[in-house]
């Protein structure tokens, strides 16, 4: 039986090289598909062109499984959000005028959320952070710490100068000859590592900003060193190498990210991003319980990129009435 306070929203995610859809009923997740892309395994990274062709390739069928899954019908939809941006403008534009096709055909708003807004969001769904709360968003393009004083106020007060963490996993794992994206793959080969082994240089602390390109170029040195004194350096202390390189990347990000709490007397945090799915960045996190913090994690599923979180900002400003125009563009970079 239809409840009138019942507000279904469908949504979609295209920014980089995961096609997702999801229908919420409210903020509740009713559906949630992913599509990943394969395709750019042997490339080693994403490569655009082949990411907004696999988007078109796969939308159709996303979306028709993601209501499909919820029990919703089309008819019953009351708004779609979808991804307006940061991301890859080829990729954008899939998700985008999917929504704004759906949007006019079925004579309902259109909601353009941001993608850095909805990771942050993602820490909404099935939990209720107090607000304020401090964010720590850990993606493959951005490192943030967000300030968030109310479910769609947010202001960023620090942020990487250069690399974004989830690069500098990636590009490690590239050095190590492992596929990509590597940090899934660093973290489970960590599991059997030892973590002291190698030590690698802090970056000198900049407020509440990051830097990685510097820990890549070191990574780097001691990588080829390390093999010309012994050819087989990779293959026999890949474990350890994880290990140690994964607690020192997530030794620096806490180093900072605790810094700002202190700073800001705010003891609500969250994490968020593909790299929150790390079990040694949620194993920090969630130590901290016992010293006074209250700590929020996405499931799984909710950190790497999904259109469920999508649907959450979509909800929120569904209720605020914050609509878009149909002639709304995507964005390639932060806002
Ligand atoms: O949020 P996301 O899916 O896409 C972006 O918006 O960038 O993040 C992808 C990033 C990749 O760099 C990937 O290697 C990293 O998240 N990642 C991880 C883990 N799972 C995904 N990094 C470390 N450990 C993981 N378990
Ligand atoms: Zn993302």
């Amino acid at each position: 039986m239809l409840q009138s306070n019942e507000i279904f929203t469908l949504s979609i995610e295209s920014s980089c090289d995961d096609t997702s859809a999801a229908v919420l009923c409210n903020d509740k997740v009713l559906s949630n598909i992913v599509a990943n892309q394969l395709i750019h395994e042997q490339y080693g990274g994403v490569v655009p062109e082949l990411a907004s062709r696999a988007h078109q390739q796969n939308i159709v069928a996303v979306v028709d499984t993601a209501l499909s899954k919820s029990g919703v019908t089309k008819g019953q939809l009351a708004a779609i959000s979808f991804t307006n941006g940061p991301g890859l403008l080829g990729s954008l534009l899939v998700g985008s005028s999917f929504a704004k096709t759906m949007s006019m055909g079925l004579n309902i708003p259109l909601l353009e959320v941001n993608h850095m807004q909805a990771h942050v969001a993602a820490n909404y769904i099935d939990a209720k952070p107090n607000f304020p709360f401090l964010c720590l968003t850990v993606s493959g393009g951005h490192t943030q710490i967000v300030l968030v004083k109310a479910p769609l106020e947010m202001e960023v007060i620090g942020q990487t100068i250069d690399d974004a963490v989830g690069e500098a996993f990636d590009k490690a794992a590239k050095i190590l000859n492992l596929p990509y994206p590597g940090g899934p793959l660093v973290d489970k080969l960590a599991k059997q590592g030892d973590s002291e082994k190698y030590t690698f240089p802090l970056p000198a602390l900049n407020q509440y900003n990051f830097t990685f390109s510097g820990l890549k170029t070191a990574f780097l040195y001691f990588i080829s060193k390390n093999s010309k004194d012994s050819p087989d350096f990779i293959k026999s202390e890949l474990n350890n190498i994880c290990a140690s390189y994964q607690k020192h990347l997530v030794h620096y990000l806490m180093k900072v990210f605790l810094k700002a709490a202190h700073d800001l007397g705010i003891n609500e945090l969250a994490i968020s991003g593909g790299v929150s799915a790390n079990s040694e960045l949620r194993k920090e996190m969630l130590a901290l319980q016992t010293k006074g913090y209250s700590i929020y994690i996405p499931k799984f599923e909710y950190c790497t990129d999904n259109a469920a979180m999508i649907g959450i900002v979509g909800y929120y400003k569904y209720l605020k009435g914050d609509f878009s125009s149909n002639s709304v563009v995507p964005f390639t970079r932060s806002i």
